[in-house]
């Protein structure tokens, strides 16, 4: 395994993550699943056998499942098998089951070892790197968690072969911003891909590689982090007001049309040309129909981009000053907002 930044390893192969695990977990870690990766990468994790001492955590598929509730039946489960500090917790899975393991393993007993495998794009380019975990909390998104690094990150391509495009395209979103954020070649590099994964595999370590960065300058998010929040102020406020809803937002799709809105704030605050913002802007709209998510009105968002974590006694948004380039701390305020929403 070649290891890209920090505690990242890159490999095409998924013995050598296998192997990786064995080494530091031996052969009875806890592994933490959900319904699909139960069924579709456990059997590819442990097609030799090595893991079949392992005790498996299952929780639901979906973003519901990262809640106090299911945390608390997660501890239960550790409690009941004597998880002690020596074990090793194992999370298989996409963004809810890293981000939720994460924080379960970081707060039992005072923390013990976990591994992150993410299983989707969304989760190798994002979630499952920098070592933020948590839980939704009263409809706010991540609004309990603890910063929390795993021990190792493992990302093996091999596990996306089952993935369908619409969640090619949901990660696809965050390699887009680590480009408008952070590299112009990045960005540049990605507009004319086709979404599959043969399409984006190639960049996958290279979108890594400008989070790490990025969270190896300021991991406790009080500055520079803050760049990878672009797109995020007004894409959690559409995840939110999609949480009642009776079909899920999915985060990169909530994330694009966050971009395309803090794109256009930029345009209005005279950060960028109007003509940068429409290129942005066409490229994004290229990949993804969000129509009805730039629908939404203002008034229902604002309540949600009030809770944001950026935000002191006024409104904070990560802005662009240019392609490749993320500015923090930026004031947005209601007004500005509403000239851009519908
Ligand atoms: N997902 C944004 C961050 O890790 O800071």
């Amino acid at each position: 395994m070649k290891e890209i930044c920090q505690s990242v390893f890159w490999t095409e192969s998924v013995s050598d993550v296998v192997e990786h695990c064995f080494d530091l977990t031996g052969e009875a870690p806890i592994v933490l699943v959900d319904e699909s990766t139960h069924d579709h990468c456990w059997p590819l994790f442990n097609q030799s056998g090595q893991f079949t001492k392992a005790d498996l955590i299952e929780i639901p598929q979906g973003e519901e499942s990262k809640s106090l509730e299911i945390a608390e039946q997660v501890w239960s489960a550790l409690t009941n098998l004597h998880v002690n500090r020596s074990t090793w917790v194992i999370n298989l899975g996409g963004g809810v089951v890293t981000d939720l393991g994460g924080f379960i393993s970081s707060t039992f007993k005072r923390g013990v070892n976990f591994i992150n495998i993410p299983t989707t794009l969304l989760s190798m380019v994002d979630a499952s790197v920098g070592g933020k975990t948590g839980i939704n909390f009263g409809g706010f998104k991540n609004h309990i968690g603890v910063f929390s690094l795993p021990h190792s990150v493992c990302i093996c391509p091999e596990f996306l072969t089952t993935l369908p495009e619409e969640h090619i395209r949901n990660g696809f979103a965050e390699m887009l911003k680590h480009g408008l954020i952070g590299s112009e070649d990045h960005w540049n590099n990605l507009q004319k891909l086709p979404t599959t994964l043969e399409g984006v595999s190639d960049y996958i370590s290279s979108s890594v590689q400008i989070k790490a960065d990025i969270v190896e300058r300021d991991f406790r998010d009080s500055g520079e982090r803050m760049k990878l929040n672009f797109g995020h102020s007004v894409g959690h406020a559409i995840e939110a007001v999609g949480m009642g809803q009776e079909e899920h937002v999915l985060h990169g799709y909530a994330v694009a049309a966050g971009m395309v809105i803090e794109t256009r704030l930029c345009a209005l605050k005279g950060l960028i040309s109007d003509e940068q913002a429409k290129d942005i802007e066409a490229v994004i709209l290229q990949y993804f129909e969000v129509s009805n998510l730039l629908s939404i009105s203002v008034e229902e968002l604002l309540p949600y981009i009030w809770q944001d974590k950026k935000n002191t006694d006024h409104m904070n948004f990560t802005l662009l000053s240019q392609i490749g380039t993320g500015l923090v701390n930026q004031e947005v305020t209601a007004e500005e907002l509403a000239q851009i929403i519908a």
